[in-house]
Formats: C-alpha cells, structure tokens, sequence
C-alpha cells in the first residue's frame, strides 16, 4: 500500500487526479490519501500530489504513535536513510523537527546510518487533523453543497510513515501564463492544465483533444507527460498563439522533466462543433468552455456550443473533461455521456470553477 501525499486546496480533486497514477486511491485525512498500487511514472506528472511512499504504517497524529510504528516495522532495505517530517497544513501540531530527530534516532537505533543531503531512503512522516470531506454519489463535495462555509466532514487524526518511492516534477511556475510565448486573458494555470489532462487520459502512447484549445495549455501539459496532443480554436489567432506556446514547450531534444518523451502535437482553426475527426479518433478531451464574455463565440450562442462539443466529443472518445463556470451536466448527459464525477472549485466570491468528468454510458462504475 501507498502514502499519497496531496497538494492544492480541493482533496477530492486531487485524489480523482491521483487516480490516473495509481489504483485504489481512497482519502485518508486532509491532505492525505492511500492507494493499493501506484505508477512511479504517472506519479511524476501529477499537478496535484507532491510524493508517492510506500506505507509502513498509520496511527494517531502525534509523535509516540510514529515512534511505535517505526519501531514496530519490519524494514527490508540497506543504505543509508533520512526522515522528512511533514505537519500538513500545520492542522496537527506536531514539531516536525522533533519527528525528524526521534523517528532518526529510532533508525539509528537499528543500525542505519543517517545521510540528510543524499540518503538512499527517505521515510516520510506526515501528520494531519482535521475534517474529512467525502463525496457524495455525484462526486460533489457534501460541505460545498450545504453551503459552501467550512467543511463538516469526520474529525480525523492520522500520522502515516512511508518511504519515499515517486515524486512530482514540480516545474509548473516555470510555465505560467503570462511567461509563456502566447498570452491571453483566460489561458489556464498549468496545474488545473495538467490535473484535466491527467484525468483525460493523458500519457505516453495516449491522444488528448483540446477543441477549444486557446493558448493551448492544456496540450502543452498532455504533450510534457507523453501524449499526443491535438487542437482546434475557432480564432486563427487562437490557434497561431498555441502552435507558438507547443513550439516552445514541447519541440526539445531532451526528455520532458517527468522523465518520458514530449509527445507529438498538431493544431488548426477548427469549430469544435464539427471536428475534422473520424469516429473514436483520440482517448481522451478536455475543453473549457468560453465564460460567455471572456472568449469570443464563434458563430455560435454558448448553449449550442457546449451542447455540439459536447456531442462531437462523445463522437470522437470515452472521456473528457470539461471545464467550465456553470456545470453543463444536463447538457452533457443529453450528448450522450454520463457524469463520472464532478468537482467545484472556489476562485472567488462570484466565480466557481466546474470541471465534469464525462464517461461513455456503461463505463462508470
Ligand atoms: C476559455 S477559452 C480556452 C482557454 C484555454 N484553455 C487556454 O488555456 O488558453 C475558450 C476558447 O474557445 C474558443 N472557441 C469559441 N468558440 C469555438 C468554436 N465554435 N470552436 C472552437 N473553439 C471555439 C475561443 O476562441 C477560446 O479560445
């Protein structure tokens, strides 16, 4: 079993992220979730869990329940070793120092020798309390839909131990919209970017589709972990600025920072209601939908858009991932798909973000 170690504000987000690296994901306290199995690949692709480690055990969130769980574990490694403490969101109160010393001396204790710049192993141990949000069936979190205040979710207390087996390239500020070669207002952060393309499928040997592609963010990220990337805008300019952006980020020699080949990409002005594909040509889409007046609606009233891509998507793969600020669901089962889960995302006061996840009718479990 693994330690998932999860980042961003939306637990449940990041657990539906964290699947398209490992299965059995199941969330465990806040921040925190555990897997049956996971892809140490897929894992370094992850926007939104930092660290994948082999459990050795959980407790309670405090210092003589990681002391009994490392004393207590059978460990079948040699080198040297290293102990990272972590208090997740400081919800615990736990000194991470005081962890990192004591759970070191247990190790020395038996017989390893410690090495902080360079170990061979590193033993995570990660403490957090708090709320435990669950999902309801739709996959919409249940405080958000009493009422969007604090989350009312089961008090938790867990400290978990693991060693440290994946990580997450964490290069995504290096790829900021407004750093990028092409910027407009609206263009994606490259985490959200990434996490929708995880979840769509995206991996070496895997076609994305991006029917409103914009600036291209989200091809640029499905590109950077192996796949296929393909794109249409009806703006030329639109399509011009993402061919300059998958240009930049994804034409270099070297291997993408995850460690895989940048996949292939290509890119044309295209209405998204009317794909130039054949039937089931891609695995995975992702859009997000234009807000009305951010983006610039070609020919179209935004319900028809939504509605024709969502039905050409249908056409073209078994998933996708829209994104949008309204939740499009009724419109999405019309086209043919059924919801897989879905998510709201707080940006502000006046703006929630809703990203859908659409599977071919049969295929949701
Ligand atoms: C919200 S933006 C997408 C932003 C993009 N995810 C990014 O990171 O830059 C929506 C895009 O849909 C495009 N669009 C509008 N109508 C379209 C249509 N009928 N077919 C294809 N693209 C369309 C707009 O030109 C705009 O670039």
């Amino acid at each position: 079993m693994y330690l998932l170690e999860l980042g961003g504000e939306d637990d449940a987000f990041a657990a539906r992220e964290a699947e398209s690296a490992a299965t059995g994901v199941d969330r465990i306290a806040p921040g925190l979730a555990v897997a049956d199995a996971i892809v140490p690949a897929h894992v370094r692709g992850l926007a939104y869990t930092h660290r994948a480690s082999e459990l050795v055990g959980r407790g309670d969130a405090d210092l003589a329940s990681a002391r009994a769980i490392l004393e207590a574990a059978a460990i079948d490694r040699e080198g040297t070793v290293a102990v990272r403490a972590t208090d997740v969101h400081g919800t615990s109160g736990v000194s991470t120092e005081h962890a990192e010393r004591e759970l070191g001396q247990v190790l020395v204790d038996r017989g390893f020798a410690v090495d902080l710049d360079d170990p061979d192993h590193c033993l995570r141990a990660v403490f957090a309390a708090g709320p435990l949000e669950k999902s309801n069936d739709d996959g919409v979190l249940e405080s958000l839909e009493d009422n969007g205040d604090a989350p009312t979710g089961k008090e938790v207390s867990v400290c978990a131990l693991g060693w440290l087996e994946a990580e997450s390239v964490r290069d995504f500020g290096t790829r900021a919209p407004t750093d990028k070669p092409f910027f407009q207002p609206g263009s994606m952060d490259p985490l959200l970017a990434r996490a929708v393309a995880n979840i769509a499928g995206a991996r070496p040997g895997a076609t994305i589709l991006d029917p409103m592609c914009g600036t291209g963010g989200v091809l640029v990220e499905a590109g950077l972990v192996g796949a296929d990337a393909i794109g249409t805008d009806a703006q030329a300019k639109m399509a011009d600025g993402a061919r300059t952006n998958l240009r930049h980020f994804l034409e270099r020699d070297e291997p993408s920072p995850t460690g895989c080949d940048r996949g292939t990409w290509h890119v044309g002005r295209g209405d998204a209601t009317r794909l130039p594909l054949v039937d089931n040509a891609v695995d995975g889409v992702v859009f997000d939908a234009p807000y009305g007046r951010q983006s610039k609606i070609d020919t179209h009233r935004l319900e028809d858009l939504v509605a024709g891509a969502l039905a050409e998507a249908r056409r073209v793969a078994p998933r996708a991932v829209v994104v949008a600020d309204r939740s499009w669901a009724s419109e999405a089962r019309t086209a043919g798909w059924e919801i897989e889960s879905a998510f709201e995302r707080r940006v502000h006061r006046s703006l929630t973000r809703y990203v859908m996840v659409l599977e071919e009718a049969g295929r949701c479990q």
